[in-house]
């Protein structure tokens, strides 16, 4: 056979909800902390932000340690009134798959096979008869065997509202009682939201709920190497393009999408279909990778900066300069001080001998006042700022340029560029 050549949307799958196992980068700490909750007693939250790889991480663990599980939506449950409801739809549908699989069998002849079937599928008859939550445990620990099993609750953000969340509430309790209990099956819930436990805290009659789950730590950014090595992965082992310079290319990747996965899937993959017919990428093709990620996947964003900048005020000159420096700061806080060293820094000319109000153009950067979108935000204490969405720092990042002359310049996009 020759050798196929992969297609760039094989390699970089920016929202596929399914592990592509040749493209995942291991995260030892959070896979450790994963595998050592599964051999506890607690049942387990994963939070962090969207687009962190949360489910891909329970999805690679779960897969790899022989776990069976089954993911209920909680977009689903909130869409359909409670999480009963999409726990019923979870199992007919798994159920309907069951069922599947047993009349091919049967057709097919393959009568080693009916037997086991056989058993499932009598174990179907009698999970229709069982309240759904009963039902999904039940079904699980069949398909498990003598392996873990896990029940997923995914995208908890969907449900963050008082009676779905006393639901999850009930449905955890449950786990303890002696008829749910002997499933054996742990309940994980992954979502956005940090804080689930305090919230249960804080609830009147559900700090139990609390004492009952795990917290593993943060889902957040990539670190440098893992996102190096996702980088080059793709474009020199999987795509096999000729890469001029590859510490630049996995370096500007690693800065302009803050090292989000989603980000990186989405930027390589637009580089990629850049450089697709000679299957190489030279550094100076990034900047057209940069326009065609910005107004396919960050235009949102990119409008929003680009009303930030272009008031026509004499403040604009120092504005710009100021997003110029926001982008520059890692920290997920910034407070006034450390932007002012930055733009000093960056400006040395048109800053010298001068005095900047950098607190008072922040806050104007994060005043409802003048416009409906705010790009930063002031932390709850008051004295910091946040980006009001993560991805205002990649876009800045990624769009703004600076002249000889100390001046600010946007890339210039157009949607449909
Ligand atoms: N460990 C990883 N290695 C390589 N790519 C990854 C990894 N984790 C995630 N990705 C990429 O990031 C994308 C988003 O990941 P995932 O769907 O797991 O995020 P999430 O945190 O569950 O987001 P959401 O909160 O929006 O559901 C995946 O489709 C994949 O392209
Ligand atoms: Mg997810």
């Amino acid at each position: 056979m020759f050798f196929q050549k992969l297609k760039p949307e094989e390699v970089f799958t920016p929202r596929a909800a399914e592990v592509n196992k040749d493209m995942y980068v291991s995260r030892p700490t959070l896979e450790r902390a994963l595998e050592n909750a599964l051999r506890g007693n607690l049942h387990i939250v994963i939070h962090g932000e969207s687009g962190t790889g949360k489910s891909w991480l329970y999805k690679q663990k779960f897969n790899d340690a022989g776990v069976s599980f089954i993911v209920a939506n909680l977009a689903n449950a909130s869409r359909l009134g409670s999480i009963a409801a999409e726990l019923k739809n979870l199992i007919d549908r798994e159920g309907k798959a069951v069922k599947v699989s047993y009349e091919e069998e049967k057709s097919a002849g393959l009568d080693a096979v009916v037997a086991t079937a056989e058993v499932s599928h009598t174990g179907q008859y009698e999970f229709g008869k069982m309240e759904p939550f009963e039902a999904c445990l039940a079904h699980l620990r069949t398909k498990a065997g003598k392996n873990p099993a896990v029940l997923v609750f995914d995208n908890l953000e969907a449900a963050f509202t008082e009676p779905l969340l006393k639901e999850l509430a009930d449905l955890i309790i449950l786990c303890d009682d002696e008829r749910y209990a002997k499933y054996k099956t742990k309940i994980l819930i992954v979502g956005v939201p940090a804080g689930v436990k305090e919230y249960y805290y804080k609830t009147p009659h559900h700090a139990t709920v609390a004492n009952r789950l795990y917290e593993l730590p943060e889902v957040a950014r990539l670190s440098q190497p893992e996102c190096v090595s996702l980088v080059i992965r793709g474009f020199v082992e999987k795509l096999k393009y000729v890469i001029e310079d590859e510490a630049s290319l996995s370096t500007h990747t690693a800065w302009i999408t803050d090292r989000i996965p989603q980000m990186v899937h989405e930027y390589c993959l637009e580089a990629a279909f850049i450089g697709e017919e000679n299957r190489s990428l030279l550094d100076a093709q990034l900047p057209l990778a940069d326009q065609a990620w910005i107004s396919k996947s960050m235009y949102h964003a990119y409008a929003v900066a680009e009303e930030h900048m272009n008031e026509r005020d004499t403040k604009a000159g120092r504005r710009n300069q100021t997003l110029y420096a926001l982008s520059l700061a890692e920290g997920e806080q910034f407070k006034a001080p450390e932007i002012e060293i930055l733009i000093r820094r960056e400006f040395p000319a048109s800053t010298e001998n001068t005095t900047l109000n950098v607190a008072q153009t922040l806050s104007q950067l994060a005043s409802t006042a003048s416009t409906e979108r705010p790009i930063i935000r002031r932390s709850p204490k008051g004295d910091a700022y946040t980006f009001a969405d993560p991805r205002y720092r990649m876009v800045l990042r990624s769009m703004l340029r600076k002249t000889s002359d100390e001046r600010v310049e946007k890339m210039p996009i157009s949607q449909d560029s």
